[in-house]
């Protein structure tokens, strides 16, 4: 069995976008700026923040934190949005989700410009994905393939079974998978919690993508010998060993399914650290495109 790094990968991608910023500093007298606006306190969404502008700042890539109350009203924070879409020092708008109940999701970021959409959730963007134009692929996916990429695991014509059905992870990674391009040309199969059996979908996996929120949920029983497993979930739960009281585990049962798989990402220091190496490329590339 081989673990799949996720944590050295990200590290190496953040290395090679470091050079790539300075040389673009030198020739522009410019950098990539990226803007990060967070809504409430949920603790989660605070660490995953706060680890993207570490890593911004790491590179080289001008990032703020915008925060703002819990109870910020939906046109409050479309203003904000409008101010930084015209804003030509930010070339990366990042609204992180959750949004705190009064405000509707979808407004807000179809409210962001689509060229400076990093996250790859705007309508425009999404389609121009599905139907294979280059545009911002969003990080989680994205860094899905890009593990895989960089472990030479080519999925062309291998059975890829995601499990999780959501606009973040599960829907764009199964259309991700499936286009005729390198590192991808995958036979996909998108199964979720309305299947009566769901290890009927798994068992099939050449390559099994666990999306769908639930610690520990794939077991070894559920995928075949030889397997490479990916998986996506980022679950706190209770752990009263450890001194923060939680720990982060994801959707496969680690100790179980790592004695049959040919490859495993861990959790943490799996497919984690790779959406944020994503976002950091994906604002390179809004700054190359737009901003230079
Ligand atoms: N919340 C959890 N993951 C993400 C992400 O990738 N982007 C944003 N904006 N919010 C998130």
């Amino acid at each position: 069995m081989i673990l799949i790094d996720g944590k050295k990968v990200s590290a190496d991608i953040k290395a090679e976008l470091k050079i790539e910023i300075e040389e673009l500093r030198l020739k522009t007298g410019k950098v990539p700026g990226l803007v990060v606006i967070i809504v409430g306190d949920n603790p989660a969404s605070e660490v995953y923040v706060r680890n993207k502008h570490k890593s911004c700042v790491e590179v080289g890539i001008n990032s703020i934190v915008v925060e703002m109350p819990a109870e910020t009203t939906q046109e409050q924070l479309l203003e904000q949005v409008k101010y930084f879409n015209e804003n030509p020092d930010f070339h990366g708008i990042l609204v992180q989700l959750p949004l705190p109940k009064q405000i509707n999701e979808d407004v807000i970021i179809r409210a962001i410009d689509p060229i400076k959409d990093v996250d790859g959730f705007h309508p425009t963007t999404v389609g121009e994905m599905v139907t294979g134009n280059p545009t911002y692929v969003s990080c989680t996916p994205a860094g899905v393939v890009e593990l895989l990429a960089r472990y030479d695991i080519d999925p062309a014509g291998k059975h890829v079974v995601i499990v999780g059905r959501s606009n973040i992870v599960g829907k764009p990674a199964a259309l991700l998978l499936m286009q005729k391009k390198k590192f991808a040309n995958a036979i996909v199969t998108v199964c979720h919690s309305a299947a009566k059996d769901i290890s009927v979908y798994t068992k099939q996996a050449d390559i099994l993508v666990a999306a769908m929120g639930v610690p520990g949920f794939i077991k070894k029983e559920m995928v075949k010998e030889g397997v490479v497993v990916i998986d996506v979930g980022t679950n706190r739960i209770y752990d009263p060993t450890t001194k923060s009281g939680t720990r982060l585990v994801g959707d496969v049962d680690f100790e179980g399914v790592s004695q049959v798989a040919s490859y495993i990402t861990p959790v943490p220091g799996g497919v984690g650290p790779m959406t944020i190496a994503m976002l950091l490329k994906n604002t390179v590339k809004a700054f190359k495109e737009h901003g230079m």
